[in-house]
């Protein structure tokens, strides 16, 4: 049999993922290793997520940074490794064993270039403006890139402007997320929650304290090893949180008007985990036409972004659904049943969502009307009682409910907030500051999509309740079977 696929494989840092390309440029799969070893944010390649893919076929595997380089940083840095000088081969061989690699073409490229692919070669832009902000890749922390095809319609990538360790606006916010007792590199979100709740009197201390030159995105430290727990201790964490928020999205916005100066295109497609700050994005639409988020902008989609530059070309992207697959038709009635009698089900069906967000197949999903249903959400989820939920909503339907920032007719994705019209009618899905985080779906022929049409029959109400179907502590449902403990944990119907 020829071999003739692409495996792409993010890992050894946090959130290891695989993505798998065929030669028409079709994704077979992509999926993050903590779904498979229920370890969550799994830093290593999970053997039983190899099994989904056929190994038999993989012509290239594709590795999402240049280890070496990225080795030295960490020397310089003063991380407390040991220069152990591992090469490519020696990674991909300790996360995928030998057999698996022996025989295989092997290839590496750049963090951040990696991210520009994952986002440029998914979109559906001729050209466009790429824009990369993360926490650190190798010595980069920001790239802004122009991006097009040439003739043989190969990606084509000239990096504009860059600038490097230690000044990095995700190493800035991960520093806060610590300095208010969260876990850096992994509980952003929750700060950036946090930060509807606070005022921001102070920021303008937070910003001469830390910030050396805010249109060059210059540190006065270096933010890697965190704050002192001390700084600005007689503010409220919330309060601290606002700052953080606010200091963020003006810096991300400085990068974005550099970005646009370029005059390269109009479009934007922006990468990076810094890109899932959903608040932070719905302000970048002042700046450009047309924006695209892959909606796993974060490391684990540089797996797609490593496979993707092997390949060379546009990518087919359809939809996130690229996961594990429960089989079986989306159980649209079971699912109506279940929220007409008890106003909350769970969903497993088809494939697992790539990404942070959970889209309708590994969802927990509630009426979003009236004032108790957040905390019956909350008996399950128990998280922070101040976080709102999402809510998914018919796209046709989304601007009689939600002002949709500008640059973003739709958020197929959860990618950005908007405000909510009628905020009084929907608590449970509604933030402080009252914004959400909308999900919109179209017309694609999907369960997700099926499912709110009947609602919307039934009650009027084009919109649920949208939050990700997981087992505190745990990543996301994958299987059957973690549905199956999802069910006898909680007590809630979880349909197939
Ligand atoms: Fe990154």
């Amino acid at each position: 049999m020829k071999l003739q696929n692409i495996l792409g494989i993010s890992a050894g840092f946090h959130d290891a993922a695989a993505a798998v390309i065929d030669q028409e440029g079709n994704i077979l799969f992509a999926s993050h290793s903590e779904r498979y070893s229920k370890q969550k944010s799994d830093p290593d390649i999970a053997w039983s997520m190899l099994n989904e893919i056929d190994m038999s076929k993989i012509d290239t595997i594709a590795y999402y940074e240049r280890p070496l380089i990225k080795q030295l940083r960490q020397l310089y840095a003063g991380q407390g490794i040991e220069w152990n000088k591992l090469t490519m081969h020696q990674v991909l061989e300790q996360q995928l064993g030998y057999n698996r690699i022996n025989s295989r073409k092997l290839k590496n490229y750049n963090h951040h270039r990696c991210h520009a692919a994952a986002g440029f070669q998914t979109s559906t832009f001729d050209r466009a403006t790429v824009v990369v902000i993360d926490a650190v890749g190798e010595f980069e922390t920001i790239t802004i890139w122009a991006a097009e095809y040439n003739k043989k319609g190969l990606a084509c990538y000239k990096r504009l402007w860059t600038q490097y360790y230690p000044h990095s606006i995700g190493l800035f916010y991960s520093a806060i997320t610590g300095r208010v007792g969260l876990r850096p590199l992994d509980e952003e979100y929750i700060l950036m929650g946090m930060a509807a709740y606070g005022h921001r009197d102070n920021v303008n201390q937070m910003r001469r304290d830390l910030v050396a030159n805010e249109w060059e995105i210059q540190f006065k430290d270096n933010l890697h090893t965190g704050v002192d727990t001390t700084y600005l201790d007689r503010m409220t964490d919330m309060n601290i949180a606002a700052c953080a928020q606010e200091i963020a999205e003006d810096l991300i916005l400085n990068v974005m008007v550099r970005a646009k100066k370029f005059n390269w295109s109009t479009n934007l497609v922006y990468m990076g985990g810094v890109a899932l700050n959903c608040a932070a994005n719905a302000r970048i639409g002042n700046y450009f036409d047309d924006i695209w988020i892959m909606p796993c902008p974060g490391d684990a989609g540089s797996s797609l972004g490593a496979a993707a530059l092997a390949y060379g070309k546009r990518i087919n992207w359809t939809n996130a659904y690229l996961g594990h697959n429960i089989p079986g038709a989306y159980p649209v009635h079971s699912l109506l049943d279940n929220l007409l009698d008890r106003g909350i089900v769970g969903v497993a069906s088809g494939r697992a969502e790539f990404g942070p967000r959970a889209l309708g197949n590994r969802s927990l999903l509630a009426d979003p009307r009236g004032n108790t249903i957040k905390d019956q959400v909350n008996e399950i989820k128990r998280r922070q009682q101040f976080r709102p939920f999402a809510p998914v909503i018919l796209e046709e339907h989304a601007d009689n409910y939600f002002d949709m920032p500008r640059g973003f007719s739709n958020s197929r994705y959860m990618q950005v907030v908007a405000r909510c019209r009628h905020p009084d009618l929907f608590p449970a899905i509604v933030h402080a500051d009252s914004t959400s985080r909308v999900q919109t779906v179209p017309r694609d022929g999907s369960g997700i999509r099926e499912l709110l049409e009947k609602w919307y029959v039934l009650t009027g109400c084009p919109m649920l309740l949208n939050t990700s179907l997981n087992i505190r502590g745990e990543p996301m449902v994958n299987d059957r079977a973690d549905a199956d403990r999802f069910e006898q944990l909680y007590g809630v119907t979880v349909c197939s």
